[in-house]
């Protein structure tokens, strides 16, 4: 079973009259239950590619399935509905909501799907547990350092049990130690929760955790490589 598949998808911006080319012909089956990782240099579509994937942007051409459903055949309020029922996001900058404490900013995407309040109460704490932050509830994030917040940002994205998590960066704004325990709790997060992973990364030390390796360059996969974390643990 593949989490997403990209058929031939493509992706351009327009800057004033002329059209840049962010994506060409992408073809990528990414697999569920995995952690995959986007590789590329700065510039080469590894946002594009994600915003894609998480329905944040839709493909200029090409079909895109995620999480079984083909995207084109939902309307933009469907999409949007899909996108809380089944994706979770972590990003670069953390994207936490200021006023709202830890504990509120996991719960807000169950809010978001109208979970019950006992579910709600159940999950956020075994949520900020697995994250290592239970004693930090009620912190809200500019009372967190760096790591901390983005260790509440694995816990909300996780929270409504999405399929897919998709990470764009996630560590980019931390010191490498701190971003090396981030990876390594979602790294075991996504096998303890069983989630589809999919985190972009220009770090080797990032990229040395996922099981299967996307590189992409000026727009178009230039080579995958998979099965990399299954190796090392036979
Ligand atoms: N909104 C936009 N309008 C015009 N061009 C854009 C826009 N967003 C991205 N691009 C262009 O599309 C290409 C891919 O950009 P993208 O942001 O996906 O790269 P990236 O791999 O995420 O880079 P980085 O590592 O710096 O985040 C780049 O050439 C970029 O300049
Ligand atoms: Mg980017």
């Amino acid at each position: 079973m593949n989490a997403v598949v990209l058929d031939s998808i493509g992706k351009s911006y327009s800057l004033g009259a002329v059209g840049v080319a962010a994506l060409c012909d992408i073809d990528l089956e990414i697999r569920s239950g995995r952690l995959t990782m986007i590789a590329g240099a700065s510039g080469s579509g590894k946002s594009t590619l994600l915003n894609l994937i998480g329905c944040i942007d839709r493909p200029d051409s090409g079909r895109l399935v995620v999480a079984g459903q083909d995207i084109a055949r939902l309307s933009d309020d469907a999409l949007s509905d899909f996108r809380v029922r089944h994706l979770g996001f972590v990003f670069q900058n953390f994207n936490l909501i200021p006023v709202l404490t830890a504990y509120e900013n996991v719960e807000y995407p169950l809010l978001l799907a109208n979970a019950s309040k006992g579910h709600r109460a159940r999950r956020v704490s075994e949520l900020l547990d697995a994250v290592g932050l239970a004693d930090k509830a009620k912190h809200r994030p500019g009372q967190l350092s760096g790591g901390q917040r983005q260790r509440v940002a694995v816990a909300r994205a996780l929270a409504a049990s999405p399929r897919i998590v998709l990470a764009d960066e996630p560590t980019a704004n931390l010191d490498s130690h701190t971003g090396a325990a981030i990876i390594a709790l979602m790294r075991r997060l996504q096998q303890e929760q069983g989630v589809s992973f999919v985190i972009s990364s220009h770090d080797p030390q990032v990229l040395a955790i996922g099981d299967d390796v996307v590189r992409i360059a000026d727009g178009r996969i230039v080579n995958v490589c998979r099965g990399l974390g299954e190796r090392e643990a036979a």
